[in-house]
């Protein structure tokens, strides 16, 4: 259990999980490796945020362009996702954790998508985190699929153009029933969102980090609720000095 104590625990918190090839070149040891390392940095995060309280976990696992990778290592990606899902599952499901995936399902290989699939089945009723795993996920393709969900409703007659808003759009989207993040951390350095939840980014707090994915601990998560917490989230209003300074 933490023995954090926060002002403002986020509800939700995605991570970019990032560094993991550097991780491994840095010790000389192939890239597999960190992935390998990886894999054991997502179970003691995954523990962190379910204990002190975060109530939605969102990992970018593997991104629509993480296919452009040499072949070998894409295998030992889906390779890793299969073992963490065949390992894990029993225990987060005694853990009352729910699995959610979020990414393009269509064209999925045979060996992913039922154990992906069952992994949502089973945890389904869970009421403690919900860890969402965003595989074959790019944000403009969910724009992109939400948006021809819309066009096909048009078409169909149950939809009329002038009734399209965000609303409408955010109800297609693969996260429909999941909150947009409140902290969204990448680790390793980078300042950017590749392409990750670009549509629920809108108001999310971004955090970036130094540390490699692998060296990403249960302590590093927490600083990074901590630094969150000092935040002030005006989601475009004023901020409460202000407020209280009277403004006019
Ligand atoms: C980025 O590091 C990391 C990935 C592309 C994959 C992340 C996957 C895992 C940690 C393992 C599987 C996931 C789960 C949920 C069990 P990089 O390879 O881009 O690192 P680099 O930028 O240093 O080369």
């Amino acid at each position: 259990m933490s023995d954090l104590h926060l002002a403002s625990v986020p509800e939700h918190v995605a991570i970019i999980m990032d560094g993991n090839g550097r991780w491994a070149n840095q010790r000389g040891l192939p890239r597999t490796m960190g992935h390998r390392k990886g894999v054991e940095a997502v179970r003691e995060v995954v523990r962190a945020a379910g204990d002190c309280g975060v109530r939605f976990l969102t990992l970018f696992a593997f991104s629509s362009e993480n296919w452009r990778r040499p072949e070998t290592e894409v295998s030992d990606l889906m390779g890793l996702l299969r073992a963490f899902i065949r390992r894990d599952l029993a225990e987060l499901h005694r853990e009352n954790v729910r699995i959610r995936v979020i990414g393009d399902r269509q064209n999925l290989r045979s060996d992913i998508l039922p154990l992906l699939l069952e992994a949502e089945e089973t945890t389904r009723n869970n009421t403690a985190l919900t860890l969402v795993i965003a595989f074959n996920y790019g944000a403009r393709d969910e724009i992109a699929r939400a948006a021809a969900k819309l066009a096909r409703e048009v078409a169909a007659g149950t939809l009329r153009p002038e009734d399209i808003d965000a609303e409408m759009l955010n109800g297609r989207m693969d996260t429909t029933d999941i909150p947009d993040p409140d902290l969204i951390i990448r680790t390793s350095g980078e300042e950017r969102l590749s392409n990750f939840l670009l549509w629920q980014a809108a108001y999310s707090e971004l955090l970036f980090v130094p540390e490699y994915w692998p060296d990403f601990t249960r302590e590093q998560f927490y600083k990074a609720l901590e630094r969150y917490a000092a935040r002030e989230r005006r989601f475009g209003g004023l901020s409460t000095k202000t407020l209280a300074a009277g403004a006019p």
